[in-house]
């Protein structure tokens, strides 16, 4: 792996390996079984318009159901096959996507942090019920991998601390890395400010001398952050690139791309 200040230079061929070498311990990738669902619901579940004035649309002939014309809202049917308008619904079966997070977005939804990640997506994400959600947290100066969801279950199996997801940062520190920090946190000793739990191993490879990629298990608050600065460094840029299965590869700044469910 090429070491790299800010973001990570990491090849396919290095990034593949830990694909291949995490799949063989989970499961393979589900399909996903379409079920059928009320075409109300779905309008309205999906971010067109309430469920009232998806019944008065459905009955004025708007959508289409293989083809044919369906006027009772009650109807149901396999979301990909809906049309509305003569267009298929937007992400009619959920949403999961992969976002390279830049530097200024908070990961709350709540506006009055600043800029949201959210602000990055059709603003009818927003309006779907659910909403789409990121799977965990990056600090608004954290830059890099971040999934967002409306399937609420991807939320819980990602973040459970039950699953020890690996999430891999590249760090940049503002001194010399010395090598004793590798055994400090692969030692399952190390206790945060503030906490009594030490941390589980976590891995550390030095790749320059102001750089690392840290692979954690767990996500405590504020993290990576924290045990650098137990250890006597400062970070000074933190990216994610690896988010259990998935890899960031080259996914530009602020862009995002649909992936497909692979349970951790
Ligand atoms: N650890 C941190 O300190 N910040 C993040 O954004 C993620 C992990």
């Amino acid at each position: 792996m090429r070491a790299k200040d800010g973001l990570p230079g990491f090849s396919r061929r290095n990034a593949r390996f830990l694909l291949k070498k995490q799949n063989t311990k989970t499961e393979p990738q589900k399909e996903i079984m379409p079920t059928l669902k009320r075409l109300d619901q779905l309008l309205s579940n999906c971010g067109y318009c309430s469920r009232n004035e998806a019944k008065k649309l459905i009955e004025r002939g708007r959508i289409t159901v293989n083809g044919a014309v369906i006027k009772d809202p009650s109807a149901k049917a396999e979301p990909a096959a809906v049309l509305f308008d003569d267009e298929p619904l937007d992400h009619p079966d959920g949403i999961l996507v992969m976002l390279n997070k830049p530097a200024g977005y908070v990961c709350t939804h709540d506006s009055s942090e600043g800029a949201r990640i959210y602000d990055l997506f059709p603003d009818l994400w927003l309006l779907r019920n659910p909403a789409v959600s990121g799977i965990g947290r990056l600090d608004k100066d954290t830059t890099g991998l971040i999934l967002v969801t409306d399937y609420t279950h991807l939320i819980h199996d990602f973040t459970s601390p039950k699953h020890h997801v690996e999430k891999t940062y590249r760090v940049t520190v503002n001194k010399a890395l010395q090598q004793d920090i590798v055994t400090l946190f692969n030692s399952g000793t190390l206790v945060l400010e503030d906490e009594t739990d030490a941390c589980l191993p976590a891995k550390l490879e030095i790749l320059g001398e102001h750089t690392a990629d840290l692979t954690l298990t767990e996500g405590r608050y504020h993290q990576v952050k924290r045990m650098f600065a137990a250890a006597g460094y400062e970070v000074m840029t933190l990216g994610r690139w690896r988010f259990g299965p998935y890899v960031l590869y080259d996914l530009k700044e602020g862009a995002w791309k649909d992936v497909p469910i692979i349970e951790p």
